[in-house]
Order: structure tokens, then sequence, then C-alpha cells
């Protein structure tokens, strides 16, 4: 099992070139894999969980919030999940709530491939979103959204990032490198 803030596993049925070039890799990069995506209730989590969810992964989402969840599960089934998305409510502040999430992945499945840590108290200010608040803006001419998050998560989850371990990836726009 690897995580992410972002982790994947191993398969040979790796994305070619061709695929990546056709745009057929997001659809299938991340079958057979079993994801976990933590504070899958909002934002970055329930963005990630949805583009997990379309790119083949059996996705179990957490949070501490039961209805949100429970909402985001919906709409991973209304949207047509492949394998049936499990919602999770737990509080993840402690060990035991994370323990017991991996015991219902791999009991749910029988295998864990990557764990997304979308769960947090919110209150954060990146770089970009520092930049808009001082008047500026990030050189690419707008903030993140959570989907972008969901990119970055699923190239680093999928085969595409084999050989990618022990990284950050910045995404912010490219505020860093402009400061
Ligand atoms: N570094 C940065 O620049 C940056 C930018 C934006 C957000 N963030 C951080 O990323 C995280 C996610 O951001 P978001 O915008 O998606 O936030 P969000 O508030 O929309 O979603 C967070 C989710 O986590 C859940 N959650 C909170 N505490 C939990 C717990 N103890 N157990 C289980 N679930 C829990 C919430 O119920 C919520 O659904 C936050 O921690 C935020 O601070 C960092």
């Amino acid at each position: 099992m690897t995580s992410a803030t972002c982790g994947r596993g191993a398969s040979s049925d790796r994305p070619s070139m061709s695929d990546l070039l056709l745009g057929t890799f997001a659809s299938r990069a991340l079958v057979g894999k079993t994801c976990i995506v933590t504070g899958a209730g909002s934002g970055m989590g329930r963005a990630v969980a949805r583009r997990f969810a379309q790119s083949g992964a059996r996705v179990v989402m957490a949070d501490v919030r039961s209805d949100a969840v429970e909402a985001t599960g919906r709409t991973l089934r209304d949207e047509g999940a492949d394998l049936e998305p499990l919602a999770v409510t737990v509080d993840l502040a402690g060990v035991d709530g994370c323990a017991a999430l991996v015991e219902r992945a791999v009991a749910a499945s029988g295998r864990l491939d990557a764990v997304v840590n979308c769960a947090g108290v919110g209150g954060m200010i990146g770089t970009a979103q520092r930049q808009v608040a001082e008047g500026g803006g990030p050189p690419i001419g707008r903030i993140g959204e959570p989907d972008d998050a969901a990119g970055c998560a699923l190239f680093l989850v999928s085969d595409a990032a084999a050989y990618v371990t022990g990284i950050t990836l910045f995404m912010d726009g490219g505020a860093a490198v402009s400061r």
C-alpha cells in the first residue's frame, strides 16, 4: 500500500504513450485499484473521490460528516462508478479511526493500493491564494480548484508515476516559481 498526499500501487497495465495522447488514460488509470480518500464529503476529497471513480477505482470514502460522505457516495453511484463506492463515517483525528478505516477497506475489497488524505481542518492559505489576497495572482491566471488536486492525485496514484517517490508536487499555478 502507498499513501498520498500521494502514492501508487503496482500493475503491469501501464498506460501507453498512445493512450496518453488519445486521452484515454484517465478513464482506466485506476482500474483494479482500491483507494481510500479521506475528507471525501467536501472540497478536494470529494473531487478526488469522483475523479478516481471515473478512472475505474474502487473508492473507499471517509469523512467525519455522515451526510456529506453519503452524498458523495450517491453522486459517484449516479455518475456510474464501475465498482460500488464505500462511504465510511469516521473521525480520523485518532489512530483508532484510521486503523478502522483501513480494516474496512481491506475487508471490502481484499486490497488497498493508495490513500489520499484530504481530511483536515480548514484555514491554511496556500501560496496562490495568498498572492490573490495580496492583490496579485498566480501566473496561470486563476486560483486552484478542487479538481486540480484530483488531477495531481490521479497521476501520483496511477502507474504512470511508478518511478516517482518521495517528492513534493507543487500545485500552485506557478506561484512559487514567480516569487
Ligand atoms: N496547503 C494549501 O495550500 C492548502 C490549500 C487548500 C486546502 N488545504 C488543506 O487541505 C485540506 C482539504 O481542503 P478542502 O478545501 O478540501 O477542505 P474542506 O473543508 O472542503 O474538506 C475537508 C473535509 O474533511 C473532513 N474532516 C475534517 N476533519 C475530519 C476528521 N477528523 N475526520 C474525518 N474527516 C474530517 C470535513 O468534514 C470535510 O468534509 C484542509 O486541511 C485544508 O486546510 C491546504
